[in-house]
């Protein structure tokens, strides 16, 4: 009795304890993404707050409108845009200001809009961003008024077009948010946290904080508390006293848990700042300790183990979620590039939304951070080249402040294949000035990580060209030109190699061109390459003449250490840029993955070569023409040979010989089935089927997440099989596949990952595209159960039912 008295007491008093020194964050984040009115046009005095917009459509942000259109041959947007119109679109919100934030600062932070946007609150102008990438922030504080309700306008303008080589998408893209602090609080990104030392048993940790701070007689201390995973405080830092705009501060961590891509530990850093006792602010930042090196001759090593840079390149583009940012549809790409072992992610060419970081940072891979496509002399008609010479330092600052305390971003790119590199062969050179500057806007601001510039000219001569010879980068980063790679070693003996683009293969998921070992280049000079469907072949045996083939070029990077790591174009498909071809093509063959999310055949080469789970893919699909020779050919690892065998009689054996990464059979065809067994030591390690399709009989939907949060944004990806009697995929069925929806759900997209259909993505309908076709459902703030139906002619209606909670 005694003792449990004394435990009550001893809990009573800890509660007590815990309830004085848990403290209520004095900063208010509040998510301003819902119920916004929306007109796409231009139209007059929109941005006074009197302004009747009652009858706009009401929306959420992130919002995109281009991805609502339809595809249009007269684009001014062209191929690059994907044939998907710009134009004027305004956004207002009309907000009631709580009482409470009297006295405080309140914000509005945009993490990004497309672009050449102009904001107004309550018939005050606050300012222009022309860049469509970077994030912004705009003080509401002044123009507050808590008498009547507040009105913020938003032009968003992107009607110069073309813009841009590939699918931008307009408008209000990214998330908004408000946040309201104590006048003396933390600036914008006002943290900045480096590791000048870290080893296995302690890490020494700078913490630099830019403060906002009020004249006051009191003293404004900060500290900071580092946090584990577990939410164990494990470190502290001693309570300084602000003295200017910056200060900074040091802690130490005994036996780190390191941040590496197979063990994205990390820490939580809770930074606070007081004004005499009293908590004024506080801001978390996450907070990964590793360390890395880049070594000319042996390549990228990440917490001194050797490991090299598996990465892609992609655009912003969430397939038929047109550029508009969800968590869930970044997670999904992510998960499936981690899938086939692909480590690290090139933000081609612009900084990326906050999610993709912090998705990054939780799920390991390694972020080459880019700024620019361009400088001063353009690529489009109206691209940022226009805005550079006013705007790079501030974007290029903003870019770095925002994303330099991110443990995945771990190289800071200045530009991609920027025409200013075949500038004038001498130091004056307009490209070297630049890059020099740009150098130095980042190291003023981080000198933790190596910068690189993409670049297409190689010349090892700094006569010839100063601009990768001029020293300013700490990397060379090659596009593209295997024999630069080669010679690499011999032509810069002092330089460290990174292939920052190669490959752009193409591939169309589901079709094949024999001889599948004859390699097509194309385009070919002035010569468009066409077909009469506009597909490229999947066998990886098609690529445009200044890329290769994803075999050709993994072989060379495979064998040389010195080749730091290598980013493909691209990983996933993209809006725009549908070369080889032009109209009615409307989006990229370049990626591993098509636009939908399923991957192309090659996705299992790099599987096989890239992960060590077992891996055994065979393709094409097993339905032909009688008699007519076909090529098998099968990715595998983790064993010593394949054997191939038609309806039961054995093909023979193959195996991969010297650096060879895929293995082949010529087979006449006969229906039945094909069996591929890989065996290692001569047991079987695995075993798979294609098998000749009969008719099409129904529709099996499969979904990547049955259960998902009621938050009106969480996803849950349904896959649409056209299959036979015996449930195997109908590789040629086109069905054209209705969606209907009961339930706290809808429907925010459909898509079927081929590059010509002009079906739109924001449809309850699609055709099935070698057998398969998506449709992607939002959950809304309701819980319970959303019920997916999809029907076809011909076939029995299938369902799925998905619950939200
Ligand atoms: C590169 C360029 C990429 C993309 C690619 C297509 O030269 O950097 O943005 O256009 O070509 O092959």
């Amino acid at each position: 009795m005694k003792k449990t008295m004394q435990f009550l007491l001893l809990t009573i008093f800890l509660i007590t304890l815990a309830a004085c020194h848990s403290t209520i964050n004095p900063r208010l984040m509040s998510n301003f993404d819902d119920n916004w009115r929306f007109h796409l046009g231009d139209t007059l005095n929109a941005q006074t707050s009197s302004f009747q917009d009652g009858t706009w459509r009401t929306l959420d942000l992130p919002h995109d409108w281009s991805i609502e259109g339809s595809f249009d041959e007269k684009s001014p947007a062209g191929p690059g845009g994907g044939y998907l119109n710009g134009g004027i679109g305004w956004y207002r919100k009309t907000f009631t200001a709580n009482k409470a934030w009297k006295g405080k600062d309140v914000v509005i932070d945009f993490d990004g809009v497309y672009r050449n946007s102009e904001v107004w609150i309550n018939d005050h102008y606050l300012g222009m961003r022309p860049n469509g990438y970077i994030s912004f922030r705009y003080d509401l504080t002044p123009y507050l008024r808590y008498d009547r309700p507040n009105v913020i306008a938003v032009k968003v303008d992107n009607s110069q077009q073309p813009n841009s080589r590939w699918y931008s998408g307009s408008g209000i893209y990214r998330n908004v948010r408000l946040v309201i602090t104590s006048l003396s609080h933390f600036a914008q990104w006002g943290i900045y946290v480096t590791t000048p030392e870290v080893n296995e048993e302690k890490t020494s940790m700078n913490i630099q904080f830019q403060t906002v701070v009020q004249p006051t007689q009191e003293p404004v201390t900060i500290r900071s508390l580092l946090y584990d995973a577990n939410g164990k405080l494990v470190a502290k830092s001693s309570r300084i006293t602000v003295k200017g705009a910056v200060s900074s501060n040091t802690m130490e961590v005994v036996g780190p848990h390191l941040w590496s891509i197979t063990d994205p530990y990390l820490y939580t850093m809770v930074s606070q700042l007081y004004v005499g006792n009293q908590l004024e602010d506080q801001l978390s930042t996450n907070v990964g300790i590793r360390y890395f090196n880049f070594d000319k001759d042996k390549g990228f090593s990440l917490n001194g183990k050797p490991i090299k840079i598996l990465g892609v390149c992609d655009h912003h583009d969430l397939g038929c979620l047109g550029s508009a940012v969800n968590k869930r549809a970044i997670e999904r790409q992510l998960e499936i590039l981690k899938g086939m072992g692909c480590n690290a992610i090139r933000t081609s060419h612009n900084p990326p939304s906050p999610e993709l970081l912090d998705l990054a940072d939780r799920m390991g891979f390694i972020i080459m951070d880019e700024a620019f496509d361009m400088w001063k002399i353009p690529k489009t008609k109206y691209d940022y080249s226009q805005y550079f010479v006013k705007w790079h330092k501030q974007d290029l600052s903003d870019q770095i402040r925002r994303d330099r305390n991110h443990p995945s971003v771990m190289i800071w790119s200045v530009g991609n294949e920027i025409p200013e590199q075949w500038d004038k062969n001498d130091s004056t050179s307009m490209g070297v000035v630049i890059m020099k500057d740009l150098c130095s806007i980042v190291r003023k601001l981080d000198t933790t990580r190596p910068i690189v510039t993409a670049t297409n000219n190689h010349n090892p001569d700094p006569a010839k060209n100063p601009f990768i010879n001029c020293g300013a980068t700490d990397l060379i980063g090659f596009n593209y030109d295997i024999n630069g790679w080669l010679s690499f070693p011999k032509a810069f003996p002092n330089d460290k190699l990174i292939i920052t683009e190669s490959t752009s293969a193409l591939e169309t998921r589901g079709w094949y061109q024999m001889p599948s070992d004859s390699i097509l280049r194309v385009p070919k000079g002035n010569t468009p390459y066409s077909t009469p469907t506009h597909f490229c072949s999947a066998y990886d045996n098609c690529a445009t003449p200044w890329g290769s083939t994803h075999e050709e070029t993994w072989k060379v990077v495979k064998a040389h250490p010195y080749i730091s790591g290598i980013f493909i174009w691209t990983g996933f498909d993209y809006i725009g840029e549908p070369t080889p071809y032009e109209w009615p093509s409307r989006s990229s063959y370049f990626g591993i993955i098509d636009l939908a999310g399923f991957p192309k055949d090659v996705y299992y080469m790099y599987q096989s070569e890239w992960t060590n789970k077992n891996v055994l893919h065979i393709f094409p699909y097993w339905n032909w023409k009688s008699g007519q020779t076909v090529d098998i050919w099968a990715y595998y690892n983790n064993a010593d040979e394949v054997e191939l065998f038609l309806n039961g009689k054995s093909l023979g054996k193959q195996h991969k010989v010297g650096d060879q990464l895929h293995v082949m059979w010529k087979v006449p065809f006969e229906p039945g089935t094909l069996r591929a067994v890989s065996y290692k030591n001569r047991k079987q390690v695995m075993a798979t089927e294609e098998k000749t399709a009969g008719q099409a009989t129904r529709m099996v939907l499969s979904a990547d997440r049955r259960k998902i949060d009621a938050d009106n944004s969480d996803l849950s990806y349904v896959t649409v099989q056209i299959v036979d009697k015996d449930g195997t995929l109908v590789p040629d069925a086109g069905n054209l596949v209705y969606f209907s929806i009961t339930g706290p759900g809808k429907i925010i997209g459909v898509d079927n990952g081929s590059e010509t259909d002009h079906n739109p993505f924001k449809a309850n309908y699609t055709n099935a595209f070698f057998g398969k076709c998506l449709v992607v459902i939002q959950s809304t703030h309701k819980p319970g159960t959303i019920c997916l139906t999809a029907t076809s002619d011909e076939l029995p209606s299938s369902m799925i039912d998905i619950v939200t909670k």
